[in-house]
């Protein structure tokens, strides 16, 4: 798939134009945050969310820079409106980087759909131990989260679940982590994961589906006491977990009425979410 656009501080530029620039500190030590949104069929999924928790990383970091929430929604849209034609459905990417002179890239990406069949049966996972630095923050601080992932894949597996020093599922190395019991969701507390959107809106889901929500610690040790357990994230939305290293889990029936509401949720929401 390719896009022939980006936006570089809300300018719409050929893609040939995009760099790196090799001698920038900023890049090469990645002092920077970003951010993953949706398009599916036209519709720009969620921009309030995201736009929102760019600014709140770049607090985190004290990364400063002179875009305001409104000049970098125009942007989005300017790009989405550039690029209309041509796709409909695809992912798009904000890079801010920080420094003298800070930086704001917006590009379009194919978009990556897992399998109908991880969907019904459910992924394999691995834990690794890792605690993120900014645990709010979308940084660029990336690498241990590439190589949990890359180790993941290397053993066939979805996705890499990050173990805290006390012995809890955090989150995943791209996507939030929750487990079921009964009608039960439980979750890692907002505080020490990244504030997924798409965690947000499955909660919000969830809620009005009956179940209780309950932000707590998640052991790896206990993973037995749970019916099941699952991965959300912006592309891949609701994805069950079959495998957490030895241990297999079942794919519940409750699981999969949640992912139905959701897609559901997702259809009507027309990309708006207000809490
Ligand atoms: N990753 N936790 C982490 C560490 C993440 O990197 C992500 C998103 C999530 C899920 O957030 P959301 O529901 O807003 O996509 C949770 C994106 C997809 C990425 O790395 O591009």
């Amino acid at each position: 798939m390719q896009f022939p656009y980006f936006s570089k501080n809300g300018e719409i530029l050929p893609i040939a134009q995009a760099n790196i620039p090799l001698a920038s500190i900023e890049y090469s030590y990645g002092f920077g945050v970003y951010e993953t949104l949706k398009v599916r069929n036209g519709i720009i999924y969620f921009v309030a969310q995201h736009v929102q928790r760019l600014f709140t990383s770049a607090q985190i970091i004290g990364l400063s820079h002179h875009f305001t929430k409104a000049l970098v929604t125009e942007y989005i849209l300017a790009l989405v409106k550039q690029l209309e034609s041509s796709h409909a459905s695809y992912n798009i990417k904000m890079l801010l980087i920080g420094g003298s002179e800070p930086q704001l890239c917006i590009m379009a990406l194919a978009p990556y759909f897992p399998d109908r069949k991880l969907y019904s049966e459910g992924v394999k996972t691995i834990s690794v131990h890792y605690e993120r630095l900014f645990p709010k923050a979308k940084t660029l601080n990336m690498l241990a989260s590439y190589l949990a992932y890359k180790q993941a894949k290397e053993l066939g597996c979805y996705e890499a679940l990050l173990i805290n020093r006390s012995g809890n599922i955090l989150e995943g190395t791209r996507s939030n982590f929750f487990a079921i019991k009964g009608n039960v969701l439980l979750t890692s507390p907002a505080e020490d994961v990244l504030e997924g959107v798409t965690r947000q809106t499955v909660i919000s889901v969830a809620q009005k589906f009956g179940f209780i929500i309950h932000e707590t610690a998640i052991s790896l040790v206990q993973v037995a006491e749970y019916d099941g357990a699952f991965l959300t994230s912006t592309s891949s939305k609701i994805v069950p977990i079959k495998q957490i290293d030895d241990y297999v889990l079942q794919v519940p029936e409750k699981l999969r009425e949640l992912m139905k509401a959701y897609d559901a949720f997702l259809k009507e929401s027309n990309g708006i979410f207000s809490a």
